[in-house]
């Protein structure tokens, strides 16, 4: 089997352009513009989280934060923590059943809302156009919010095609940023592009060391869709936290294992949304932007890929 796995492109370029419009140059310097993949990555001001641009132009940070699990006063801590250390999207799900605690937990961070790149998902219960809509009125409701920057369709069932219609309307009238899939396979999307007005912009998928997806994601690229990656760290099943081969790499950057798989991400250009409820860990997964594995790297953690899912009980 072929599997690509390259090294990372990265162009250092002056800003000058993109920053010709500032009067505070000092408040760009230390900034950059990187491609990596195709994909145009820029610095935000804000944070060190750099940015990609999706195919409907709006931007998306490479590196956010999952909140799978993390439900009531625990969920609303962990999302203020995480925006406090400077994450600045955060994924949630209806199904997830934390949408209020999510929702509480950005108006607690105190960030403007502007600064936050929030997604949540629609769930297979409430395919259909009628339905679509009233589920992402009722998610909104709950995060108390007025638009999402990004909805999906949580896994391909029921009505796919109703459910996107909907998806399109919202995003027309300005109450979403983006609209995008989860969990689609190639069929599904072919099947969705066949029908589709307005392309999806992301593809949200399982990929780890374990089960890497490279096939997935080149047809992503042919598409132009954006891949994102659910369960980046593999929710630490099969030892990701304790595989010798990641940490003999972190062990030449002084990294762990978290973080060499999180910027291996990073270096082939897949957006990631870890989730911990430890702040310790939000930190440590922050902390991936000031190394760079080689080429030789590369090629070792693409040979742990087993191409299959760590989640079977999810399929
Ligand atoms: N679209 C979908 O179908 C789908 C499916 C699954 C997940 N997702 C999204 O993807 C997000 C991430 O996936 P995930 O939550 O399944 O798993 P994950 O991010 O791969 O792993 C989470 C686990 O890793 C641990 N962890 C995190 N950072 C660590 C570190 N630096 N060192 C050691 N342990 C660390 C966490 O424990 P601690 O809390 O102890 O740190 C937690 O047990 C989800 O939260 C959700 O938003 C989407």
């Amino acid at each position: 089997m072929k599997r690509k796995n390259q090294p990372p492109v990265i162009k250092r370029r002056e800003f000058l352009k993109a920053s010709a419009g500032f009067a505070a140059g000092t408040l760009f310097m230390g900034l950059e513009a990187s491609e990596l993949f195709g994909g145009t990555h820029t610095r935000r001001p804000d944070t060190s989280i750099e940015t990609i641009t999706l195919n409907n132009g709006i931007t998306i940070p490479v590196l956010g934060f999952g909140t799978l699990y993390l439900n009531g006063e625990v969920g609303e801590k962990c999302v203020a923590e995480a925006i406090s250390l400077g994450y600045r999207l955060i994924d949630t799900a209806t199904i997830y059943g934390n949408e209020e605690a999510v929702g509480a937990g950005i108006r607690k961070s105190g960030i403007d809302r502007k600064e936050l790149f929030v997604t949540s998902k629609l769930w297979v219960d409430d395919s259909g156009y009628e339905n679509a809509k009233k589920a992402f009125q009722t998610s909104l409701d709950k995060l108390g919010l007025d638009y999402l920057d990004l909805y999906l369709i949580h896994r391909p069932r029921g009505d796919i095609r109703g459910s996107w219609k909907a998806m399109e309307s919202l995003y027309n009238k300005g109450k979403i940023r983006a609209i995008g899939v989860s969990n689609f396979e190639t069929s599904h999307l072919k099947d969705l592009m066949s029908y589709a007005k307005i392309k999806p912009v992301v593809n949200q998928i399982e990929s780890h060391a374990f089960f890497q997806q490279d096939r997935a994601n080149e047809t992503l690229r042919q598409y132009g869709l954006q891949m994102e990656a659910w369960s980046p760290l593999a929710q630490g099943r099969n030892g990701h936290f304790t595989n010798g081969t990641l940490a003999a790499i972190g062990k030449k950057y002084n990294k762990t294992n978290a973080q060499v798989s999180l910027r291996w991400h990073y270096q082939r250009g897949i957006v990631t949304i870890p989730r911990t409820s430890q702040k310790a860990h939000m930190s440590e997964n922050l902390n991936i932007f000031d190394f760079e594995l080689d080429e030789t790297d590369m090629k070792t953690i693409a040979s742990l890929d087993l191409d299959i899912t760590q989640f079977p009980e999810w399929e």
